[in-house]
């Protein structure tokens, strides 16, 4: 059967630069903290007028204008996300809007960081059908922290990355969506998320005077042995259902999680350092977005040459990770 394919990429972050030393002045932590527990030296964040559609819409447009694409041929205009542009209607539809994508259906998805790889899965069949979709990470996660709180505040940003995908064609550039595994584990869904504000825990006056918000919250040490574990196993399992070894990767390209967390995945898998990309150092994680994100990084340095082979694993709330094999 056809593959899915990757037309084009693109990515967008948000220009305003928040750096560890900023946020040094602004609660206890330090730069030096952040960069040996995370790798992590800045992260953006979205302007007063930005809102996830607005930088969703800024990275559909990057996708589209990449490889000459009229919105008005686009079916579908997908988000995914764990920081929407409110509870109602979907920040796709929002999107659909902006990029004037008329003829194109909207919808969200919520996956926490492995989110956008989950829902390439779950759209991958309708551009084998011959469909296109433009599928996009974003998260506008500066809105979603509590800034008290220096175990998350130092750790997340804001950013957006999009694929427009349809069907594989011989000859046609593009990057084919080859084979993915993804996983859920819902007994540990309350270690890592935004608890409050759902319908579960309704936002009240009460819950906001015991400094309860819409903000992440998380298990960090638990997290981290989670991430490393879950995102090297179904790494590994990829490989040997697709018979092949870690020397016939190319490229990782990982959930931009910190870089303690990718080492460690790295070194579990056996592969070679250079081989994995990593530019957590400069956007921190940016969830939803962090391997769109990332991969537009990539394509804009000319790091990935014909015929190469990329894998990508990620891991985040829910708690879910995934595995994805892309050949260029
Ligand atoms: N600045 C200074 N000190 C801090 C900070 C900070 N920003 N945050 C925590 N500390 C302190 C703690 O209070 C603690 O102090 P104590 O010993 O006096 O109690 C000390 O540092 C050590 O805290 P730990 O939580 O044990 O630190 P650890 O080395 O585990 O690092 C971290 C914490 C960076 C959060 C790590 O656990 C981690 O990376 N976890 C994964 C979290 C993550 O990436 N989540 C993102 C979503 S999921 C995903 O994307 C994979």
């Amino acid at each position: 059967m056809a593959h899915a394919a990757i037309w084009s990429v693109g990515g967008y972050a948000p220009p305003h630069i928040i750096t560890n030393d900023m946020l040094s002045r602004q609660m206890d932590t330090s730069d030096e903290w952040i960069r040996t527990r995370t790798g992590i030296r800045a992260r953006r964040s979205a302007g007063p007028d930005e809102t996830t559609a607005t930088l969703s819409a800024r990275a559909g447009e990057a996708a589209l204008a990449a490889r000459g694409f009229s919105p008005e041929d686009l079916d579908w205009v997908i988000v995914c996300t764990d920081t929407p542009e409110m509870w109602s209607p979907a920040t796709a539809c929002f999107v659909q809007d902006a990029l004037g994508a008329r003829r194109a259906s909207a919808i969200d998805f919520t996956g926490g960081c492995a989110g956008f790889l989950q829902t390439l899965q779950i759209v991958s069949p309708l551009a084998e059908a011959g469909q296109t979709v433009l599928v996009i990470g974003t998260e506008v996660l500066t809105h979603a922290m509590d800034w008290h709180d220096r175990t998350t505040a130092v750790l997340f940003g804001d950013g957006a990355g999009a694929f427009l995908i349809g069907p594989a064609s011989p000859g046609a550039n593009g990057i084919e969506v080859v084979r993915g595994l993804s996983r859920t584990d819902g007994s540990q869904a309350t270690i890592l998320g935004k608890p409050y504000g759902g319908t579960r825990h309704p936002i009240t006056p009460e819950l906001v005077q015991e400094g309860k918000h819409h903000t992440i919250r998380m298990d960090g040490p638990r997290v981290f042995k989670h991430a490393v574990t879950l995102m090297s196993e179904i790494g590994r399992q990829l490989l040997e259902e697709s018979h092949l070894t870690p020397d016939d990767v190319d490229w990782v390209v990982p959930h931009q999680a910190n870089q303690r967390i990718i080492d460690a995945v790295r070194q579990h898998l056996g592969i070679a350092p250079e081989k994995v990309f990593s530019h957590v150092a400069d956007y921190a994680n940016t969830g939803s977005a962090s391997v769109a994100l990332a991969l537009a990084d990539m394509l804009d340095r000319e790091m990935v040459k014909s015929r190469q082979r990329l894998l990508s694993v990620a891991f985040g709330a829910g708690f879910s990770w995934a595995s994805q094999l892309f050949f260029v």
